[in-house]
Parts: structure tokens; C-alpha cells; sequence
């Protein structure tokens, strides 16, 4: 991916919090703290809006921003609402962005934003193949990388598995749910990953999203064909991603 400019600006919005900070675009990191401001309830796209101002205006930043969004996101508009507030379904939440907070945003899908990051930066940046990162979390999200490019939007955490949206059955928000140990979680994950693989064929598989840090706890219980391993940017791939979209 080329990249255009040296220094650009992140923003992760998640269901708990909104997280932003300013990213060195050649090195793939965060060039300050990040500043976490909690998600506003009922977070609607005008309170949101006003928290990643908020964000903004804490570093002084000035120009555009990349922003992360947890739901299919098609030119700067929201198109679903899988775990947020229904009122983003086909919103034009850049337009909002850009109006509240006064500066032009690129909206992108939060799992396509660590995907990106992870595929230039972190644990696939040796991968030259069809890359599939998952994240696990309260849900499932997905990007698909091949050869360097994103196709933007893939939602295979919504697959239809067993009768079930795959989602409800193997994020990391199921395991809590129906209080899985890792190796009963690790059969879920098994079954999941297998029928994507078997849909994809990917070259390797990045496992995100907060739980991938216990990688080694429950990766012994998932058999893949694919060789599969965890995120490197963690934390931080959602607003290293953005940026990376936003200002590439
Ligand atoms: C949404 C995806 C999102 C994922 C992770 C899913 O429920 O449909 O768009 O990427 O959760 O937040």
C-alpha cells in the first residue's frame, strides 16, 4: 500500500469505549497515548459523533481522521447494526462525523481496519497470500486481504452455522455467555473456522479481538488446516487501521 502522508489520525469506536490517538503511518504505531473516552448511551451516531470530537480536540488534530465502525460501512454510510444502536442502519455517518466534528472522515468497518493494519503492519505483514483475520469478540468480524487488497465488508461472523449466525455461537461473547471452557469454546471455534475455511481457502488465518491475547490458552483446541496465529497490534490495530485506510 502506498502511503501519502507520514502522519495521520485514528479512531476506534466500540460498544464500551471510543478510543482515538495520532499514528506514525511509516512505522505502523501510535506517536502518542491513546485517549479513551467511554461510549455515550444511547450511543446514537450524533453522541458518538461528539465523543470522537472530543477525542480529536484533545490532541489538537486538526485534519482528517480515519474512524472504525463495528458494522458494514459502504461509502462513509452505516448499513447495519448487528451489536450498536439501530438508529446507524443507513445513516450517512460520515456526513454526521464531518459536520459535528468539523473535520472530513473516512468511516471504515472495525474488523477491516485491523485486518488492514495487521496485513501491512503486524502478524500478516509476511503473508503474501489470501489473508483472513477474525476478530472475536462481543461478535464476529471479518477482513479479507488477497495479495495486499482489501475487499471491504466481508461478513462471514454472520455465517449460518448449525441453524445459528455463526456469531452467536463462537465469539468470545458466546464463551462468556454459556460459560465455555477453552477447550469446549476451542470445538466451537473448530467448527466455525473450518466451514469458512472450506469457503475461503484463505493462506492464513489472524486471530483478533481482545481474547487473542490468551492465544495460547485456547489455539490448542482449534484444528485448522489453515496455519492459524494471533494479532500482533492488539489494542491498537482498530486505530492504526483507520488511519492507514483513511490516509493511504
Ligand atoms: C458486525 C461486523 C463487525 C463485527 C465485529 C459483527 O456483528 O456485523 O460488521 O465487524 O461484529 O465488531
Amino acid at each position: 500500500m502506498a502511503k501519502k502522508h507520514e502522519h495521520g489520525f485514528g479512531i476506534d469506536i466500540g460498544g464500551s469505549g471510543i478510543k482515538g490517538a495520532p499514528v506514525d503511518l511509516r512505522k505502523g504505531r501510535l506517536s502518542d497515548d491513546r485517549v479513551r473516552i467511554p461510549t455515550p448511551q444511547p450511543a446514537t451516531p450524533e453522541a458518538v459523533a461528539g465523543v470522537v470530537k472530543e477525542v480529536l480536540d484533545s490532541f489538537g488534530w486538526d485534519g482528517p481522521f480515519g474512524c472504525t465502525f463495528p458494522a458494514v460501512v459502504q461509502h462513509g454510510v452505516t448499513r447495519t447494526a448487528a451489536n450498536v444502536d439501530p438508529s446507524w442502519i443507513d445513516c450517512d455517518a460520515a456526513t454526521v462525523l464531518r459536520e459535528v466534528t468539523g473535520r472530513d472522515a473516512v468511516l471504515v468497518n472495525d474488523a477491516d481496519a485491523a485486518g488492514a493494519a495487521e496485513n501491512e503492519f503486524g502478524a500478516a505483514a509476511d503473508e503474501s497470500g489470501v489473508v483472513l483475520m477474525a476478530t472475536l469478540g462481543t461478535g464476529i468480524g471479518t477482513a479479507l486481504i488477497a495479495h495486499g487488497l482489501l475487499v471491504p465488508n466481508t461478513e462471514f461472523g454472520h455465517v449460518e452455522l448449525d441453524g445459528y449466525d455463526a456469531e452467536t455461537r463462537a465469539a468470545d461473547s458466546a464463551r462468556e455467555r454459556d460459560d465455555l471452557d477453552w477447550e469446549q469454546w476451542g470445538e466451537r471455534l473448530t467448527r466455525y473456522f473450518s466451514h469458512v475455511e472450506n469457503l475461503l481457502w484463505p493462506d492464513l488465518i489472524v486471530v483478533g479481538g481482545g481474547v487473542s491475547k490468551k492465544f495460547e490458552k485456547w489455539s490448542p483446541y482449534v484444528h485448522t488446516r489453515t496455519t492459524m496465529i494471533p494479532a500482533a497490534l492488539l489494542n491498537e490495530a482498530g486505530i492504526i487501521g483507520a488511519a492507514l485506510l483513511a490516509h493511504s
